[in-house]
């Protein structure tokens, strides 16, 4: 029962055997699935070719446009100018930005003789940057690498030059205080939460809402316990700022004072010391009081 039903059904004859002239109605239905094949071709030809002239427009950025943890928008040339002077760059240096955009601070470094490197997360930007380079005559000076500027080992820089957040800055803290004393960090308009800049100014001409430069000596750590030949020397650090005392038996007399990178300054009693830190050891001249060298040695 079951299989005479399907014979019914079922064409009894396969299709392929069967003669076209002999079925008009199979041979237009083959014509239209033909010609339905040819246009399908026909529009995803033209979809993948309109697709390629518009991949082939070159990258245009837009001031505001999304970025991974920042928006982009760029530093007016002239306080890029600005930064650079503030941090005295020259070819002796190699300087950083994190979040380099299309380049500019790193281009700006290394027309200047400086070698430097731009982290940047959005990869056409890192492309804009590579040709902006290119343009300016200074690819060999200056590179452009995609990543995450969280993760950038900067610790070959003694510049840092960019244009973030303080919230961005404040997570990057810890590493630019690793970097080696006395390196430079300029920053477009943002502090860090707590570090007082050592240098703020700002920049006259076209720079619109963005015209101030801070400038940031990565200080010395000196924190702790230092023996002095007069005494014992405690310091505490925020920044460049040093607090503590110096303790000679049972005498104590407070210290205040500050850090220059590796240069220090501190009173204590009626004495100005100053001199440079070195590691675990720093020495230099003092002013009032019995006068002439100190010396001290970190215990
Ligand atoms: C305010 S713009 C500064 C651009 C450039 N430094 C300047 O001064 O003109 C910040 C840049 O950081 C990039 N950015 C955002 N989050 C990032 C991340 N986690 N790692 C690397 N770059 C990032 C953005 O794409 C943008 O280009």
């Amino acid at each position: 029962m079951v299989s005479r039903r399907l014979s019914f059904v079922a064409d009894p004859i396969p299709v392929a055997k069967q003669s076209l002239s002999r079925r008009p109605h199979l041979k237009a239905r083959r014509c239209i699935l033909q010609s339905f094949v040819v246009l399908s071709f026909a529009v995803v030809a033209a979809g993948s070719l309109a697709q390629e002239k518009q991949e082939k427009k070159p990258f245009q950025p837009v001031v505001g446009q999304s970025g991974k943890d920042v928006v982009w928008v760029p530093t007016p040339f002239v306080l890029i100018e600005k930064m650079l002077d503030l941090a005295r760059v020259t070819s002796q240096d190699y300087v950083m930005d994190l979040g380099s955009g299309d380049g500019r601070n790193i281009i700006g470094a290394a027309k200047r003789g400086a070698r430097g490197k731009g982290i940047e997360w959005n990869h056409n930007m890192v492309d804009l940057a590579k040709r902006r380079a290119q343009e300016a005559g200074v690819a060999d000076k200056a590179e452009f690498v995609q990543g995450d500027m969280y993760v950038a080992d900067i610790s070959q820089a003694n510049v840092m030059a960019m244009f973030l957040l303080t919230e961005n800055l404040d997570k990057l803290m810890p590493k630019f205080l690793d970097l080696k004393p006395g390196s430079r960090i300029v920053i477009n308009g943002f502090g860090i939460t707590g570090w007082s800049p050592d240098v703020t100014e700002r920049a006259s001409g076209d720079c619109g809402s963005w015209c101030t430069a801070h400038l940031f000596y990565v200080p010395a750590k000196v924190v702790g316990t230092w023996q002095m030949p007069g005494g014992k020397l405690t310091i505490k650090q925020a920044f460049q700022k040093i607090s503590g005392t110096l303790a000679n038996g049972a005498n104590s007399t407070p210290v205040e004072g500050s850090l220059k990178g590796e240069e220090i300054a501190f009173t204590a009693g009626g004495a100005t010391y100053t001199g440079r830190v070195n590691g675990n050891s720093m020495s230099g001249d003092v002013k009032g009081g019995v006068g002439g060298k100190w010396s001290a040695t970190k215990k």
